[in-house]
């Protein structure tokens, strides 16, 4: 008999990504094959993000492009889930507009997926499990990693901060940790499995332990460090008000522990801060900057920035020009504040308009690349340590990899037995986005 397929489609941020591997796991252990396109597909799954309406509004025009395929196809399965399906009244509204999906389910039961394909089997309309509260943390879940090389390791789940913008705590919960030797056995694993390159997930990695006796997120770090096999140790997100010195001091004396820290800023402006329930000011986050430059020099630092947070006056954005100038960061993502139902910020009466939010985008844009680009300059015929991850997927003849502070090297080598490896890049011209180098040697 010719195997299920499967074909699940992700929105969103890397905890939605680690969701997705994991549903692909659980998918492969009851007999479905991964398929590369939707007509293979037998089950369909979109796993969505509320963050910003734009991901949702992609999310109903690709939930359309899927009503053909289901009349062509009448026992394809389609679900949907993830973060979008944790707002009130949008599983009825999908169910009304979309009645052709199968399955609606939520970011806290996707461990019920087996069930629930058996529940579309009987059911003639579509069946809809959204938990509005978390459960416990399920451990041992089958997983299929799309690397072979770097993975995701969820640490925490959930969020406390309510930011007056954001969606997060109420699609993801209240956050809960993993207990530290579930996390370890998990990483012990991999490192067995040959992986080199481990990120540790969480809203806010900064308060990873809280409700743990005993435990914080320096600690974690140290533990890991100790992990024989792994090459490198990344993180994220960092919340500025809970990143601690001893956090810092543990990326400076930790060797697997990468310089690379990603701080969201949100705003340069004190008083939006304020209004977003941030708990810092402009001053405490460039203070805590100058700590960590300190103690790591050759860090980088990349973040998060909104445009047009409501209330928003062009003199909070010249402060948000004015904190980019001083920290120069390495990378950031850039959003235009965009409305979420639900939110507080969502009722403030003084939304700022859109031409004035594109405006502010676009220059804040210009100002964030010109400093990349210089930044990426002073790399410049400096020789680089880079874990080599695949082959370029523009470019076949190039391999790419990444140095350990996050940059993207691209280098000319067509030996696919390099993947995997550490190696010494020198970098003979850096661009905007990527420094292209030349390899010198493998280092291991
Ligand atoms: N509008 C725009 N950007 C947002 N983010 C979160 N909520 C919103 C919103 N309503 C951004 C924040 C966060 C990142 C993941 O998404 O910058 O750090
Ligand atoms: Fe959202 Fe703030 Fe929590 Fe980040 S810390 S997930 S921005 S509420």
């Amino acid at each position: 008999m010719v195997a299920k397929k499967y074909l699940i489609e992700t929105w969103g941020c890397q905890m939605n990504e680690e969701d997705s591997e994991k549903m692909a796991g659980i998918l492969k252990s009851i007999g479905y094959e991964s398929a590369t396109k939707r007509e293979e597909a037998d089950i369909i799954i979109f796993n969505t993000c509320a963050v910003r309406e734009n991901a949702e509004l992609k999310v109903f025009g690709n939930l359309g492009h899927l009503k053909t395929l289901k009349m062509q196809k009448p026992d394809l399965i389609i679900g949907i889930c993830g973060c979008m399906m944790q707002q009130k009244g949008m599983p009825e509204e999908i169910k009304k507009k979309y009645p052709y999906v199968d399955i609606i389910f939520g970011t806290h039961n996707i461990h019920r997926l087996p069930e629930l394909i058996n529940n579309v089997k009987q059911a003639n309309s579509t069946v809809i499990e959204v938990w509005e509260q978390e459960g416990e943390i399920v451990e041992g879940l089958p997983i299929e990693r799309k690397s072979d090389i770097k993975a995701f390791v969820t640490i925490m789940h959930g969020c406390n901060n309510f930011c007056t913008y954001c969606i997060v705590p109420y699609t993801r919960g209240r956050e809960r940790s993993r207990k530290p030797e579930d996390i370890i056995n998990e990483i012990k694993d991999l490192a067995k499995k040959g992986y080199k390159e481990i990120t540790l997930l969480g809203q806010n990695v900064n308060s990873y332990g809280k409700d743990l006796e005993n435990m914080s997120f320096a600690k974690l770090l140290r533990m890991v460090n100790e992990i024989d096999g792994i090459e490198r140790i990344r993180f994220t997100t960092s919340h500025p008000k809970d990143l601690t010195e001893d956090v810092i001091l543990a990326i400076k004396e930790c060797d697997k522990l990468c310089e690379h820290i990603h701080l969201p800023v949100q705003s340069g402006s004190t008083r939006i801060l304020n209004k977003m329930n941030r708990k810092y000011t402009k001053e405490q986050y460039l203070d805590l900057v100058n700590l960590i430059r300190k103690h790591i020099p050759d860090v980088a630092i990349t973040t998060d920035i909104i445009v047009g947070f409501p209330g928003e006056t062009e003199e909070d954005f010249l402060e948000t020009l004015d904190l980019v100038e001083k920290v120069r960061y390495d990378s950031a993502f850039t959003f235009i504040y965009s409305k979420r139902k639900g939110t507080p910020a969502a009722e403030y009466e003084d939304q700022v308009p859109e031409d004035i939010k594109h405006e502010r985008f676009n220059k804040l844009i210009e100002v964030v690349n010109r400093i990349i680009e210089e930044k990426n300059a002073t790399y410049k015929d400096k020789v680089v340590e880079v874990l080599i991850e695949e082959v370029s997927k523009t470019d076949e003849t190039k391999l790419t990899g990444r140095t350990r502070t996050g940059k993207l090297v691209h280098f000319s080598s067509d030996n696919m037995n390099l993947i995997g490896k550490l190696a010494k890049v020198k970098i003979t011209e850096p661009r905007n986005f990527i420094l292209i180098g030349e390899l010198q040697e493998i280092i291991r």
